[in-house]
């Protein structure tokens, strides 16, 4: 299969460029941003712009991939810092990269979406069904660009798959959202041995380790089309409190984790859901987290401890 990915050099993109190599698929890759060091070789790299829309149809047309994973977005925290970038990244570019499959005839599209689509005052745990009305651009885009590709999947053809990720813990460098405060955690507790976190300690999201997000759209890529009974699922594994995540950090390292919120990321971060139901996922393509707290803090405290080379590929690749 070969597969173009859009934000490839992201948190998320360099995990499933090495995912998607190591099962034998093909991969080109595309961002703004140059190769990444540590892409495999045999990925292709493109410079793409998902803003420039002719750009879009041209890549598509030029590469004809059987999908397109399209990942390239401006986060939570920094689109409510730069509103006119996240319109053109998240909308725009969600629209230029749908309709550049229609033109090339790309039959496959899997979008990243977001927990971010849903707001406030939800019942918990959340469902795929509950009332998307997010409070933060980010999520309206989110909320777009799964509108526009359940469209493109009933007018015109487009086998539309996406995922609503939880907030993802990897030890790659995040790109400013808003659930960084649990990466960070992680990376500044085995550094430096402390880390001050912008957040309550009692502030409660929905969380996962990166090697099961990655598994997850695996799964749902590989999923028969007959067997999935909707295009957009949510997904879940923890949802630890940010007080329970350092406490289990603290024993394991001995940093010390301090709380000073930050009143726009804990506004943002108290509009997300503290929980998701994962049911459709489960009941149509098998859907199983692999990592609780425990286990993501023990492998994801290894990892940082280890030396760099004995770190697992698609881990080590330095922030951008
Ligand atoms: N990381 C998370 O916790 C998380 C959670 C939920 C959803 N998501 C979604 O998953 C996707 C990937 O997230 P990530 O964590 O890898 O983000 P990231 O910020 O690490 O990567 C995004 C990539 O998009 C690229 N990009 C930005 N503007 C672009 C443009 N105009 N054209 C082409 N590329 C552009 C960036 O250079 C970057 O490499 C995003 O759509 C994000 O909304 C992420």
């Amino acid at each position: 299969m070969r597969l173009l990915i859009t934000g490839a050099a992201g948190q998320i993109g360099q995990e499933l460029i090495h995912a998607f190599h190591a099962r034998g698929d093909e991969v080109v890759a595309a961002d703004l941003r140059p190769r990444v060091a540590g892409a495999p070789d045999e990925a292709a790299w493109h410079t793409l712009d998902v803003t420039d829309s002719a750009a879009c149809v041209d890549l598509c047309t030029r590469t004809r991939p059987d999908a397109v994973v399209h990942l390239a977005a401006i986060l939570s925290a920094r689109a409510e810092e730069e509103r006119e970038t996240a319109y053109r990244v998240n909308e725009a570019g969600t629209r230029h990269v749908l309709e550049a499959c229609r033109r090339a005839g790309v039959p496959n599209l899997f979008f990243a979406s977001s927990i971010a689509v849903f707001g406030p005052g939800l019942p918990q745990p959340v469902g795929d069904d509950a009332p998307t009305r997010p409070t933060t651009l980010y999520g309206v885009t989110k909320v777009i660009g799964e509108m526009l590709g359940e469209y493109h999947a009933q007018h015109c053809g487009l086998d539309f798959r996406a995922i609503r990720f939880p907030g993802l813990i990897s030890d790659a460098e995040p790109g400013r959202g808003t659930s960084d405060y649990a990466v960070h955690m992680f990376r500044q507790g085995v550094r430096t041995g402390r880390y001050e976190a912008y957040c309550r300690p009692d502030t409660r999201i929905p969380l996962m380790y990166m090697p099961d997000a990655v598994r997850a759209v695996l799964e749902l890529i590989d999923a028969p089309k007959n067997e999935l009974r909707r295009c957009v699922y949510n997904i879940a594994a923890m949802s630890p409190t940010a007080q329970e995540l350092a406490i289990v950090i603290a024993a394991r390292t001995g940093a010390k984790i301090t709380f000073k919120p930050d009143p726009a990321r804990q506004a943002i971060l108290d509009s997300w859901p503290q929980s998701l139901d994962d049911r459709h996922a489960r009941e149509d393509w098998g859907w199983r987290p692999r990592y609780d707290l425990d286990a993501m803090a023990k492998e994801m405290i290894s990892h940082l401890q280890s030396p760099p080379e004995a770190i697992r590929v698609g881990a080590k690749l330095p922030a951008a």
